[in-house]
């Protein structure tokens, strides 16, 4: 594939998650267009939300970042975006992503972050179990994350998708998430790949 040429959306990616508070956010992988929602994403998250994502102190995406988060391959690098709808436009609330790497083989990268408005309602636990659905039919057999030892509500959401914690081996700050990817799940992602799309709809948690 060349620099040029448009990425295949994958349409299956698109969907609706419900929240414990009874809204709905619609999903749909990243494309082009989005660096600016992007960035406004990024930018509204609290400066903690910021470090622990980007482990980094951050104030904003630049415009490289933006475009590198945004225009994705849908193959090696795959996100999905949470987004609300208000009198026509639309604000990102939750990015969730892998990029397959390139030292271990079949594992791949993941990150996701929530919009401060929308933590604690189930959104990245069902962000997660989406993207970790598709990462199973595309092949990766494990998803990785490294994140900081304070960082607690990642590490609740970890061990609540079924992630294993260890040390990071290498930087004592840092905890090493770990989950294999089963054959199991990339069986049932298929099967949800085959209902009709109103069906889709319905099946609001994702994953
Ligand atoms: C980590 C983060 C993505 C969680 O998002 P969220 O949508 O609020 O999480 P969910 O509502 O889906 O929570 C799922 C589970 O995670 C755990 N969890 C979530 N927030 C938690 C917190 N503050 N403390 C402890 N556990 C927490 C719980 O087990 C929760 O399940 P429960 O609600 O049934 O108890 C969000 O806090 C965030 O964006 N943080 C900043 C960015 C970041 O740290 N990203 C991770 C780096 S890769």
């Amino acid at each position: 594939m060349t620099a040029n040429e448009p990425h295949h959306q994958p349409i299956e990616q698109i969907g609706v998650i419900g929240l414990a508070d009874g809204r709905r956010v619609n999903v749909r992988p990243s494309r082009p267009q989005d660096i600016d929602l992007l960035r406004a994403f990024f930018r509204a998250l609290s400066d903690q939300a910021r470090y622990f994502r980007f482990m980094t102190k951050l104030g904003e995406l630049s415009p490289s970042m933006a475009q590198h988060f945004a225009d994705i391959d849908h193959v090696r690098h795959v996100a999905l975006l949470a987004y609300a709808t208000n009198g026509g436009s639309q604000s990102v609330v939750g990015e969730v992503r892998y990029i397959v790497g390139t030292d271990e083989a079949g594992s791949a990268e993941f990150a996701v972050a929530v919009a401060g408005d929308w933590q604690g309602l189930g959104l990245a636990r069902a962000l997660l179990a989406r993207l970790s659905g598709d990462a199973a039919a595309a092949g990766v057999r494990r998803l990785v994350a490294d994140t900081l030892a304070g960082n607690a509500a990642m590490l609740g959401l970890a061990r609540a998708a079924g992630f294993t914690v260890s040390e990071n081996g290498v930087d004592r700050r840092l905890l090493r998430l770990v989950k294999e990817l089963s054959p199991k799940a990339q069986r049932r992602r298929l099967q949800r790949f085959a209902v009709p799309a109103q069906a889709e709809l319905q099946c609001s948690q994702g994953g």
